[in-house]
């Protein structure tokens, strides 16, 4: 089974507000996407890779791709204008006898390969899909305005992360045009099984610069 990876390095980060796209803002040593890149490179359970780059970054993203070494990477593509149009645009670029596409997100630079392991079990199981996903410890409330409709029941809830893993063919059929903020979304519109497996509390998203300061501090 071939599995190919769909890293979405796309976005602008304007919540990150910096003077370049988030993938290519400092963390540590090296751009971010090199984490995330060379943790997707290195994983046992990955053959292949395709990177949707900010538009006009494409040409940086495939230099860091050679100097980190990551012979994985496959392509490197301009993302869209919504990270849905950058993994369709992606997995464009799969061949169509690829068995799972395995997309993440950039700004989850600390990748564990333990997850992407788990993510790749559950389609083994049958499944369509698998996300991997936290308790939450928060109590979580649905609003009108400022007022307060209902508390929702914990217990039902997670908190959903990268990477997300699924049948090929599957997730190519769900991305239809819509802009789903996370590829299960899709599928599970579409109608498919997804598998909730557990998270990793370091796969914290980096959105603003508080997140960038906590994660280059678990490097
Ligand atoms: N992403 C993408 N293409 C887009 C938008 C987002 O590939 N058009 C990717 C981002 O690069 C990131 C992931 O999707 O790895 C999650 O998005 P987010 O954290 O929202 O990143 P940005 O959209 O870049 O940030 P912001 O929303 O603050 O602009
Ligand atoms: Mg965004």
């Amino acid at each position: 089974m071939s599995v190919w990876a769909v890293l979405a390095a796309a976005g602008s980060g304007e919540r990150l507000g910096a003077d370049r796209p988030k993938a290519f803002v400092r963390l540590g040593e090296q751009p971010l996407l090199a984490e995330s890149l060379a943790r997707l490179d290195a994983s046992e359970w990955i053959d292949a890779i395709v990177v949707a780059a900010p538009p006009g970054w494409e040409e940086p993203a495939i230099l860091l791709a050679e100097e980190l070494g990551c012979g994985k990477v496959s392509a490197c593509v301009a993302g869209g204008p919504t990270r849905a149009e950058s993994v369709r645009l992606g997995l464009a670029e799969v061949p169509g006898d690829a068995a799972a596409a395995v997309v993440h997100d950039a700004a989850r630079p600390l990748l564990e390969d333990a997850v992407v392991e788990r993510v790749l079990a559950a389609l083994s199981e049958g499944w369509d899909g698998a996300v991997p996903a936290l308790p939450l410890s928060d109590t979580i409330k649905r609003v009108d305005g400022d007022a307060v409709v209902e508390t929702l029941p914990r217990d039902e809830l997670r908190a959903v992360q990268t990477p997300q893993a699924f049948v090929a063919d599957v997730l190519r059929g769900a991305l239809d045009g819509s802009d789903w903020t996370d590829c299960a979304s899709a599928v599970e519109a579409a109608g498919g099984r997804v598998k909730i497996v557990e998270g990793d509390a370091r796969l914290v998203k980096i959105t603003d610069a508080a997140d960038l300061e906590r994660v280059a501090a678990l490097l």
